[in-house]
């Protein structure tokens, strides 16, 4: 079973398009901002795109989208690729499990940009125990050395006070990993979310290597749940 997309995802994202509409402008603009060098890019955890930004989407000349779920190519082309055949984007959708297949990925396409779409913090559940997390995760980023890859993923997510907010608020900011006190800010961060205890670890704090410029924005997936995303791109 596919804990993290497959119909319940796809049916969530689309009642969720106002809800999710200001994290979805946040995602966009940290996109947009980011220089791109290559013309090429493999999107890993695509889904039917539904946090994506077309805009940014077009600036490749062709692009690979992978997902385990296989609804998500055919929906990914419906949302998604008519903007890209306009604007002379090749798109091509495959269904399959891409963290396996990293190794294989990278080699297939020595110059293509890599993006985790939002998929790297639900490795904790698709392993048996933290530690095997923690090491998939570690793993991962070994084999991407030396490549231009970014990705955007829960860093932690759990309950909200109701605070009266019905969209996520404009709380999307950078900071530098290597700030002298990171427990203070996060814990800043997370009230300014309205975070109630327990909130879940997705264990991506150390997906990025310290001094890499970090942006985190507030999700709102449910009224009362809230994800904390973590984005940033690694250049070789
Ligand atoms: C939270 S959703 C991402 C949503 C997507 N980025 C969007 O904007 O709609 C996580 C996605 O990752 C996919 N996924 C999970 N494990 C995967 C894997 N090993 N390889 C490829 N896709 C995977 C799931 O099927 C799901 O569609």
């Amino acid at each position: 079973m596919n804990l993290t997309g497959g119909l319940l995802w796809h049916w969530r994202a689309w009642r969720s398009d106002a809800q999710w509409a200001q994290t979805r402008a946040e995602i966009e603009t940290w996109l947009l901002a980011q220089p791109i060098e290559e013309e090429q890019l493999i999107l890993i955890g695509a889904s039917a795109g539904w946090m994506m930004s077309p805009a940014w989407l077009s600036r490749y000349k062709s692009i690979q989208t992978w997902d385990i779920d296989p609804l998500a190519g055919p929906l990914f082309k419906m949302r998604h690729g008519k903007a890209l055949r306009q604007h002379g984007t090749a798109l091509n959708c495959f269904t399959g499990d891409a963290l396996r297949m990293l190794p294989t990925l990278l080699k297939a396409q020595p110059r293509a940009a890599i993006f985790f779409d939002n998929v790297l913090g639900q490795i904790r559940f698709q392993t048996h125990t933290i530690h095997q997390a923690e090491n998939r995760l570690q793993t991962l980023t070994q084999a991407l050395r030396g490549r231009h890859w970014g990705s955007i993923h829960d860093r932690m997510s759990g309950p909200v006070q109701r605070t009266g907010l019905t969209t996520a608020a404009p709380v999307a900011h950078t900071w530098p990993m290597l700030m002298v006190n990171e427990a203070q800010e996060t814990q800043k961060w997370l009230a300014r979310m309205g975070a109630q205890s327990p909130w879940l670890d997705h264990l991506t704090g150390d997906v990025f290597k310290e001094g890499t410029e970090l942006t985190h924005m507030a999700w709102p997936m449910k009224p009362d749940y809230w994800h904390w995303l973590q984005a940033g791109w690694v250049r070789p």
